[in-house]
């Protein structure tokens, strides 16, 4: 299985911090966010990794990542996105040679969590796996609304509704098999003017092909300030317990 981390965008919830950087580069306690995504592929035995990547911050990755092999990559790439603000089905689909008739394990990168997911990696044969989690503000993601008569299936997963039908979020870690690739051609732009992954995902469900699991452990999407915040603060608690206790 290959990997991809979408590390893209303008970031501009992020603005002024994302005038200096690219998001994924912005520090979480002692670390580039994009350190996070990518312990996750790693620990799940995924090696073989592209970045994409884009706006005017672009260059910034190579120091960061170099050639991967401090992060146990046995080969990192990168492709440039040119629309920044295109979205997350149009960044993925540059990485249609990189995945080389193959499935692939899809990552934000400003998703951070300690879960593992090597067992859904080892097991994925088809279609398509999403993982989900329970969160406090599910109007901020895309979120699924599942069968009245079977609570196991998703019928539909709508991007950041006002009224979610559910206290899940969509993370921003997917799991696809190589016709993915062809379901990205069958979107269009959304409102906001970008190529949602929650339409190749709702293709996916008309397709009887979505599959899900419960992504178990912390979870966070970095993307605000707010979430920034508490990302830093999980992430200094876990590996520094003694910080809690330091009165300011
Ligand atoms: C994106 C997806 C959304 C998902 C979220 C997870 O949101 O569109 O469905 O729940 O990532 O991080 P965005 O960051 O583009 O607002």
């Amino acid at each position: 299985m290959k990997g991809i981390i979408l590390a893209g965008g303008l970031g501009s919830r992020l603005y002024p911090l994302t005038h200096a950087t690219n998001k994924h580069l912005l520090p979480v306690y002692d670390k580039p966010m994009i350190y996070y995504p990518i312990q996750t592929l790693v620990r799940a035995g995924i090696k073989e990794i592209l970045i994409i990547v884009s706006g005017p911050h672009s260059g910034h990755f190579i120091p960061v990542i170099k050639n991967g092999k401090e992060f146990g990559m046995e080969h990192v790439e990168f492709a440039y996105q040119e629309k920044a603000d295109g979205g997350i089905a149009d960044a993925l689909a540059i990485a249609h040679d990189f995945a080389d008739n193959g499935p692939v394990t899809v990552i934000l990168g400003d998703n951070t969590t300690d879960a593992d997911i090597s067992d859904s990696v080892k097991n994925f044969k088809e279609g398509a796996t999403i993982f989900l989690k329970e969160v406090p503000d599910a109007h901020r993601f895309g979120v699924p609304r599942f069968d009245s008569n079977d609570s196991s299936k998703i019928v539909e997963i709508i991007e950041k509704p006002k009224d979610p039908p559910s206290n899940f979020a969509v993370t921003g870690l997917y799991m696809y098999d190589n016709t993915v690739f062809d379901k990205i051609k069958m979107c269009k732009p959304s409102a906001r003017g970008q190529l949602e992954i929650t339409d190749v995902n709702n293709v996916y469900i008309k397709e009887n092909s979505l599959h899900w699991a419960e992504l178990n452990g912390y979870w966070l999407d970095a993307g605000t300030f707010d979430a920034l915040y508490l990302a830093n603060k999980y992430w200094a608690e876990k590996k520094n317990p003694t910080i809690k206790n330091i009165k300011i």
